[in-house]
């Protein structure tokens, strides 16, 4: 034996590598990482196991310093890595060096309706916090948006379980191949930000597997998600940080998750069900703003000394410890002791190209009558622009996703690099949110204003006449109420006056041009009035030179909405303060929120209920045209565990090069719709749901083939009381459509 170990020693040695000897397995990056992480398990002490679970700092947990295991340490968030904090502090702490490349928010990229454009944005983004040596990432979220008015539907991707899980699993994947965990937030039925800490989601079986999970699922069974963050609202009566359901029967259970559950910053409320319910890592506690307790006070962490004063008092087993601790070795093996990942970059031109194209991507145009888009504004001539929107810089602000970034182009000024022939003048029309900072960022923009807002729009007005062009760009910001992390929407309608703004310019200009900027559906009563109408969103620090990517024509857009734009707030699913935003019941201690509009959100409630919109989910024009032709399908039955193909042919039939989103919608047969007044029986359906879509990039002219498959799943509804997805006998229609209220060409099937 001897002489082999000699043999092995002189090739390693000619080989010019290092001789490892006795390397214990934990060390041994040739090794799985399950054995790996059995080895340090069995070298870690209780207390050692106990120190990984809750946090040491604002952002991070201990590692094992004497097996040199690593720290783990987290960032926000979803659009971008936030700035170096202070060990225990919100605020940034001042570094030079952590001004990062702001992507959009997740709204947008949900808009492109691309999976290559999610795998670019994970990748990106995964590749910043690579650099900046993150493990974590807290981000994406994937809450369903169930009331145009959450504070943060900006964050999330749009009103679909089945967009937001198309979409969130090459973003997770992109994230992960850099070896920096995706942490997907928040689990769940978190769709508001009204008492967010203090509400307890009710919900049926039947709307949280048909709605409020499956991107969830998706974000875990097919992107192989690593972390999850536990919500701070509670699910049927517990907190979701602690949720037996939610973490232990479904996620682990029913999903098999193998990674960590992260807590809220202070969601984790109780020392017992801490321990018992799921929970792997506890952050945030005491020094969240939930409690005043002095910060620095990590080891009264539920999961922390109380924790071993149970494991030594038997109160607690030594087996649910070790779960926990693997999970968390799992995750410093699959991270930070990962040596096979590669290093990232950081404010690279390819992450701002990133930006730039994911952004113009997201772009909708909404409306476009007369050919008023792409903009033309010929050399010499005059364009004026109007709103708050074309200059706050909208990065900063707005919650944890807040960044500080390298730069951010404002649409003003990237109106004035794409027309520096043009005069381009610049009118505020309105005063909204003059502040400029968050947690100590400060944008550095001077947004103060002494005209009266009678004064604002006469001069607005006064700019307009005659001139060549008229932008208004205008929607929503950061501020509180508005697309704000801790606060929800007031109503659905554009802050601040502006469609009086909007009103008294299309007086003087019949081709004025409106830009909305929000990361949430508003109301536009004005949209009759005004030719061109698109909805830009929160495009990070390219977001000006993409919009007017998309409004020079330079781009094509090829945006679709990801949520309904309703013409009035009434008019949507959410009828009583019991749905929406919950009620404090005589003798409760939580707020009751009661789900009972079910499975009926969105484009489910007014296309079944045929209520009219002003846009629907999934609209958005193009600067080209595209028919589609018959659909074909590959067999006309279908039987269980049998599966089939339906085929389209679409063509772009303009002038120049574009993409279509083809949407695959399925309706259930006739019988089954449900019918006004009858949302209680559990076996309506909606007249129609997504179950695919393509984006294809056709040149003029050009014809190509879409093909989606069609399995049992695709036709099933989830039965609470089987607790298992049923595929009802009878004739479905297989609908192929540029949005959910275009559909272009059908075919059936019948399920035997
Ligand atoms: C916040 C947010 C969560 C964020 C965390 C850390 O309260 O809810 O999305 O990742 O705390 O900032």
């Amino acid at each position: 034996m001897k002489k082999y170990i000699v043999l092995a020693a002189l090739l390693a040695a000619a080989c010019g590598g290092p001789v490892r000897k006795n390397v214990p397995a934990y060390l041994d990056p040739a090794k799985p990482v399950e054995e790996r992480v059995e080895d340090a398990l069995s070298r870690m002490s209780p207390e050692e196991k106990v120190a990984m679970l809750h946090a040491q700092s604002k952002f991070s947990s201990a590692g094992v310093p004497r097996l040199g295991i690593p720290e783990i340490w987290c960032t926000d968030g979803p659009h971008g890595i936030r700035p170096e904090v202070l060990w225990d502090e919100w605020d940034q702490a001042g570094w030079t060096n952590d001004s990062c490349t702001a992507f959009p928010a997740l709204s947008c990229l949900a808009a492109t309706w691309d999976r290559e454009m999610a795998s670019l944005f994970g990748r990106s983004i995964g590749e910043e916090a690579r650099y900046r040596e993150k493990d974590v990432l807290l981000g994406p979220g994937v809450n369903i948006c169930r009331t145009p008015l959450n504070g943060r539907n900006f964050e999330y991707m749009g009103e679909d379980p089945y967009l937001a899980g198309a979409m969130v699993v090459p973003y997770v994947q992109g994230v992960q191949e850099n070896g920096v965990a995706a942490c997907v937030k928040h689990f769940a039925v978190n769709n508001q930000e009204t008492r967010r800490t203090k509400t307890n989601s009710i919900v049926g079986d039947r709307a949280l597997y048909e709605i409020y999970l499956p991107a969830f699922k998706a974000a875990v069974c097919e992107g192989g998600a690593w972390a999850i963050m536990g919500s701070y609202n509670l699910y049927n009566g517990q907190f979701n940080c602690h949720n037996k359901r939610l973490l232990c029967d479904i996620l682990k259970g029913e999903w098999g998750f193998d990674g960590v559950v992260i807590s809220d910053w202070g969601g984790c409320r109780d020392d017992d069900e801490a321990v018992t319910n799921g929970l792997d890592m506890e952050y945030g506690t005491w020094t969240n703003g939930l409690t005043g307790a002095p910060s620095d006070k990590y080891n009264r962490y539920h999961l922390a000394d109380p924790y071993l004063q149970r494991l030594r008092s038997g109160a607690a087993d030594e087996a649910t410890l070790d779960d926990k601790a693997r999970r968390v070795l799992r995750l410093i093996f699959r991270t930070g002791m990962n040596q096979e990942r590669p290093f990232g970059s950081f404010n690279s031109p390819e992450h701002y190209a990133a930006a730039r194209q994911i952004a113009a991507a997201g772009v909708v145009l909404l409306k476009n009558e007369d050919g008023v888009l792409p903009l033309q504004v010929p050399a010499g001539g005059k364009l004026v622009v109007v709103g708050e929107n074309a200059v706050k810089k909208m990065i900063v602000g707005g919650g944890s996703s807040s960044l500080k970034t390298k730069y951010e182009i404002n649409p003003l000024e990237a109106l004035q690099e794409a027309f520096p022939e043009a005069e381009v003048v610049w009118e505020r029309g309105y005063v909204g949110d003059t502040s400029t900072s968050y947690n100590r960022v400060d944008t550095g923009q001077d947004l103060s204003e002494a005209r009266s807002p009678e004064q604002l729009v006469s001069d607005a007005v006064a700019a307009a006449e005659g001139v060549d062009a008229v932008i208004f760009i205008g929607g929503l910001n950061k501020s509180a109420h508005q697309d704000n992390e801790g606060t929800d929407r007031l109503g659905l309608g554009l802050p601040y006056g502006q469609p009086e703004v909007i009103a008294a310019l299309s007086e003087v200009c019949p081709r004025l041009i409106v830009v909305n900027i929000s990361g949430s559906p508003v109301a536009m009563p004005w949209a009759d009035s005004v030719p061109a109408i698109v909805q830009g969103w929160y495009g990070g620090s390219e977001s000006g030179r993409a919009l007017v990517d998309v409004l020079s024509g330079a781009v094509n857009p090829s945006g679709r909405l990801p949520f309904t734009f309703p013409l009035a707030l009434e008019d949507g699913p959410l009828k009583t303060e019991r749905q929406y935003p919950g009620i404090l019941p005589e003798g409760e201690k939580w707020w009751q929120e009661y789900y009972e509009e079910g499975i009926f959100v969105g484009y489910r409630w007014y296309d079944t209920h045929q209520i009219p919109v002003q846009f629907a989910f999934g609209h958005g024009l193009s600067y080209t045209t595209f028919e589609y032709g018959e659909a074909k399908v590959s067999r006309k039955s279908l039987s269980a565990g049998g599966s089939m193909t339906v085929t389209v042919p679409v063509t772009n039939t303009g002038a120049r090069d574009g993409a279509e989103v083809v949407q695959l919608y399925i309706a259930p047969p006739s019988d089954w719709v449900a019918i006004p007044g009858s949302l209680e029986d559990p076996l309506s359906r909606p007249a129609k749901e997504l179950k695919g879509f393509e984006k294809v990039y056709l040149k003029a002219g050009e014809t190509r083939e879409v093909t989606f498959t069609v399995t049992p799943q695709e036709l099933s509804r989830f039965d609470a009381d089987e607790h298992a997805w049923v595929a009802d006998k009878g004739v479905y229609r297989l609908l192929a459509g540029a949005s959910s209220a275009d559909i272009r060409a059908e075919a059936q099937v019948e399920f035997r």
